[in-house]
């Protein structure tokens, strides 16, 4: 296939620079196993699971198969005041998955309608208590919760938000990022032990500027996936649960990225033994083929929306929200193949172990070169920093992206980071792989 076979006038490509795409296109065509396919018949290693996604890896033939099965069988149903079998079985075996009493699934169909849902279930759980009030989101700065105008409220990424002013949710502030770049530069499987308490500054700070009683729920990332792979402090997580507890905050887990085996077990939740009020999912959830995302609900949450409408007519919808997907019969085959996949082949043990060989590989492959200031890696996942060009934020990982890409390998540019977090089923030899190509890239941008 050439490049003349179609016609690139009119994708306006997302979180792409559009102009220079078009004058070094990367454009894949196939996809099976740990690889794709370009239009010009090169292979490229999916270094980065296809942005969180394809943990199972690319062509998985059960999940296909339960596609089409449910195309024959079911293709699609009305969302509401109905729904389908798949829908059932798929909220079951997550709500299984997830720990403690989080136990209520509503589907969505992206990561970014997961964080404006849970968003809005919080608001709704406070006003069923008659605690109306309470209507201020805390985030943190650089954290990601998608592109809808509450994630990106309580998202902390400057560049996503500064075209938007007033737009923003008015009553959020926003956590210090939980990054030392001094201290905790260089971290291999470990969490990072901080001096300083970085939560003061959310109970001495935050809470009292709002008032805590105003204040509807904490939306964290357990480790910051789209700034680059940034670990919490040890406690960090535990210590948040607490002062919520304490004052009657919800938290709510953005799991995204950490859900579903990224950290070597179900959640991120379960890595850091810390249960949160409501846990956000998508991407990994289908392994990508389909889109798919949810919000998981502590029985307490669902209970309290029930009760507030105890009195209120048999028809009265308890919950004013959802969208046509949610709990597409087709998308939730696809999730039931896939989770069934990950048990069968043990897949999250298998990110755990191979977790260990990437940040191993990445910490002897590539400390000490040229612009390298820092590298961390947890789970199956790594990033390495680049110094900044001054004046050209960014323009480092974009270069060795690129050079990367040239070279058969795909990562991903976050800021000053390149990050890889491949499929699950990645071996040693991909991993050696793409240590090396990342490595001739940061001397050649050098
Ligand atoms: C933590 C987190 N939340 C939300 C999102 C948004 O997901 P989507 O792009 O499916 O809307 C992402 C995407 O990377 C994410 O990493």
């Amino acid at each position: 296939m050439t490049l003349q076979s179609f016609n690139m006038d009119h994708h306006w490509l997302p979180f792409t620079p559009n102009r220079s795409f078009k004058q070094d296109p990367r454009v894949f065509v196939a996809a099976d196993g740990m690889h794709f396919t370009t239009h010009d018949g090169k292979k490229v290693l999916d270094g980065i699971s296809s942005l969180w996604c394809v943990t199972a890896g690319h062509n998985r033939k059960p999940i296909n198969e339960a596609i089409k099965k449910q195309l024959d069988t079911l293709d699609y149903a009305t969302a509401f005041q109905a729904s389908n079998d798949q829908a059932f079985k798929a909220a079951e075996m997550i709500a299984s998955m997830a720990p403690g009493d989080l136990n209520k699934v509503l589907f969505c169909s992206s990561g970014s309608e997961a964080a404006d849902t849970s968003l809005k279930v919080a608001l709704a759980y406070h006003r069923a208590r008659g605690e109306g009030h309470r209507n201020v989101f805390i985030g943190r700065e650089r954290g990601y919760h998608g592109v809808g105008f509450g994630g990106m409220s309580v998202g902390g990424i400057p560049a996503n938000r500064k075209a938007y002013g007033t737009a923003l949710l008015p009553r959020v502030d926003h956590m210090r990022f939980i990054h030392d770049p001094v201290n905790h530069a260089y971290i291999h499987n470990q969490e990072p032990v901080w001096q300083e308490d970085i939560l003061l500054e959310l109970e001495n700070r935050i809470l009292p500027l709002h008032d805590a009683s105003n204040i509807a729920a904490v939306i964290v990332e357990p480790v910051a996936g789209s700034a680059g792979w940034y670990l919490p402090p040890q406690g960090y997580l535990k210590r948040l649960r607490e002062i919520c507890d304490k004052h009657g905050i919800l938290l709510i887990f953005d799991e995204v990225i950490t859900g579903f085996g990224r950290m070597g077990v179900n959640f991120g939740a379960d890595y850091y033994g810390v249960v949160p009020d409501m846990l956000n999912f998508a991407k990994g959830v289908t392994n990508g083929v389909i889109p798919m995302g949810g919000v998981v609900c502590s029985d307490r949450i669902y209970n309290a929306m029930m009760k507030a409408n105890e009195g209120a007519p048999e028809h009265a919808i308890e919950f004013f929200h959802g969208y046509t997907y949610s709990g597409h019969p087709v998308a939730c085959a696809a999730a039931i193949a896939t989770l069934t996949l990950f048990k069968e082949e043990k897949l999250f043990e298998r990110a755990g172990q191979m977790g260990t060989v990437l940040g191993d590989a990445l910490h002897s492959g590539l400390k000490g070169l040229p612009n390298v200031i820092g590298i961390r890696s947890l789970g199956l996942a790594g990033a390495v920093e680049m110094a900044s060009i001054p004046g050209s934020p960014g323009k480092r990982a974009y270069d060795i992206f690129m050079t990367c890409f040239h070279n058969g390998v795909l990562v991903r540019p976050a800021g000053e980071n390149i990050v890889l977090c491949p499929p699950f089923i990645v071996e040693k030899e991909h991993i050696d792989r793409m240590v090396n190509v990342v490595a001739d890239a940061i001397r050649q941008h050098a």
